[in-house]
């Protein structure tokens, strides 16, 4: 059994931030930004909670498959954290949406969306009648420490949702993981008891080698498109759209070179919503499916990388 993508939604906070923002208190500037990521603003939760544009977008969804929240029967939340450690954030919309499903947190960080999408997989296995809520959503601007400029400008906020009922949409997928505390991490601290030893506190700000994610993520992109593809028995060239997640634009770019298939395949929205993580793939499906560029028989392929690491790829047929 596989579903179908009845419903997108997606929503951004209100405020945004281009990249001549950040030079005002970073030693930074449009051109540096620009040049090593394609990032040329970002919206930041300045007004909004998490749960805030949890909330928009996952009514936008509900609305566009023309379901009420009542007729949910299970809300999966991919998210790094919402505003609380608990409630889950999944169970905050809950109580939000007025709906009374089951409902949980997932953290695959930035690949979070496809993971989702893979547990939602397995409960149509075991019921066919469920609609189920994936809202992805991440404030990354949480987690970033201001005075950092190396990974300041990379992050923005946004949260991205579709429902889905049992169908034959997706034709293939993949998740891998590879643990590794180096590469990305946002510490937290190890223990209250007075007894605890190293009882300094770590600040929960990201940390990334940056060099180090960008071979992975590369090289990550092109190993999970060519084993998705081929599982769906298709030829990378017979994929209409890529939606990668939206990291930096260099990545994108060099996957589509090693892959040898014209970058035009690749729907690149990072310019104007920086790395929203998890909900930068909905985002973009939100997009498209609202202008209506998907037509019956479309093939989308997303291809997700994150803190982990975590990698996840599929193939959608619309
Ligand atoms: N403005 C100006 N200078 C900067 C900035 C900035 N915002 N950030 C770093 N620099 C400086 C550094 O201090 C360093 O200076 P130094 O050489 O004097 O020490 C220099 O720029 C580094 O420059 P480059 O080597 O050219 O940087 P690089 O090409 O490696 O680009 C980047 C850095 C953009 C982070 C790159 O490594 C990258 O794209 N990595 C992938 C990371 C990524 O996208 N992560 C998000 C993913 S998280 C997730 O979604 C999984």
């Amino acid at each position: 059994m596989s579903f179908s993508i009845i419903g997108t939604g997606s929503a951004l906070p209100k405020t945004v931030q281009n990249n001549k923002d950040l030079a005002q208190f970073l030693d930074t500037s449009n051109e540096w930004i620009v040049s090593r990521t394609g990032i040329e603003s970002r919206h930041i939760c300045v007004a909004e909670s998490t749960l805030e544009i949890a909330l928009k977008a996952s009514f936008n969804a509900l609305e566009n498959a023309q379901l009420k929240p009542e007729e949910i029967d299970l809300i999966i939340c991919p998210t790094l954290g919402g505003d609380t450690v608990t409630p889950s954030l999944a169970c905050l919309l809950q109580e939000k949406l007025a709906a009374s499903c089951p409902c949980f947190d997932l953290n695959a960080a930035c690949s979070g969306f496809v993971y989702g999408l893979d547990v939602a997989d397995a409960y149509f296995s075991r019921n066919q009648e469920m609609k189920i809520l994936v809202v992805a959503v991440d404030a990354m601007s949480k987690f970033v420490n201001w005075q950092d400029r190396s990974t300041a400008v990379l992050f923005g906020d946004g949260a991205g949702a579709v429902v889905l009922s049992s169908g034959n949409d997706l034709k293939a997928i993949l998740l891998t993981a590879v643990g590794n505390q180096h590469a990305l991490s946002i510490p937290w601290p190890k223990g209250n008891h007075p007894l605890t030893e190293n009882q300094v506190k770590p600040l929960p700000y990201l940390k990334m080698d940056g060099p180090e994610v960008y071979r992975f993520a590369v090289s990550a992109i092109c190993k999970d498109l060519r084993t998705v593809s081929a599982q769906a028995g298709l030829k990378l060239t017979e994929i209409d759209y890529i939606i990668p997640h939206q990291a930096n634009l260099r990545i994108i770019e060099g996957a589509a070179k090693r892959l040898k298939i014209p970058i035009e395949k690749f729907v690149l929205r990072v310019n104007n919503c920086g790395n929203t993580s998890a909900a930068s793939i909905p985002l973009v499906l939100d997009e498209l499916n609202r202008n209506n560029v998907f037509k019956p028989g479309t093939k989308i392929a997303l291809t997700a990388f994150g803190g982990g690491l975590t990698t996840g790829a599929c193939i959608i047929e619309w």
